[in-house]
């Protein structure tokens, strides 16, 4: 496992994503959607730097993928508040294909939000296959898979307080 962001280099990323998150909805609420499982930590640690009034929504996207390889994604909002009339921000970990941003968005747009804009720690160099671009992007990483910072291998290392990138040997 090779180390790409370091500890410090996440709280940094973090916060200049809270500081344009903050500048672009001043004087607004804004209900933050996470995207679980993966961005649990970022979330965690983005809302305490928002300085906006503040609702916290939860959607799962889980796409039984073990490789770099995307398997079917499966999408369920039970968990959601009400996002009618609201402003809105999807956080996710990473920005890999957009697929999964792509559909995300697709079913919050049926709950009729006032706007709806995205945010993502990490973005994967070149691998772009859908028509969307993430509104706010934490770090630009190259085509590696990572965990870490919320990031999982078969559900591990999560908990990891830095990004690395795993080996083929080790995927
Ligand atoms: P996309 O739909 O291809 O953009 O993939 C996004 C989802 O795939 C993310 O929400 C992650 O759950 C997962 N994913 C993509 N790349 C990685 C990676 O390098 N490590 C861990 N999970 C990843
Ligand atoms: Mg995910």
């Amino acid at each position: 496992m090779r180390i790409l962001l370091k500890p410090e280099q996440l709280c940094e990323g973090v916060e200049r994503l809270a500081r344009e998150i903050n500048c672009h909805y001043f004087g607004r609420s804004l209900t933050v959607v996470g995207v679980l499982t993966g961005s649990i930590v970022l979330l965690a640690d983005l809302i305490r730097q928002l300085e906006m009034p503040l609702r916290v929504g939860l959607v799962q996207a889980s796409s039984y993928r073990h490789t770099s390889e995307a398997g079917e994604l499966k999408i369920s909002t039970d968990l959601l508040t009400d996002l009618h009339g609201c402003d809105v921000l999807l956080i996710d970990d990473i920005f890999d294909t957009g697929h999964t941003l792509l559909r995300l968005t697709q079913e919050l747009r049926q709950q009729s939000p006032t706007s709806l804009r995205s945010a993502v720690l990490l973005r994967k160099h070149g691998r772009k296959s859908a028509a969307i671009e993430p509104d706010h992007v934490g770090f630009e990483i190259p085509n590696e898979f990572v965990v870490g910072y919320g990031l999982d291998h078969r559900d591990l290392f999560r908990n990891l307080p830095y990004v690395a990138a795993l080996d083929a040997s080790e995927l």
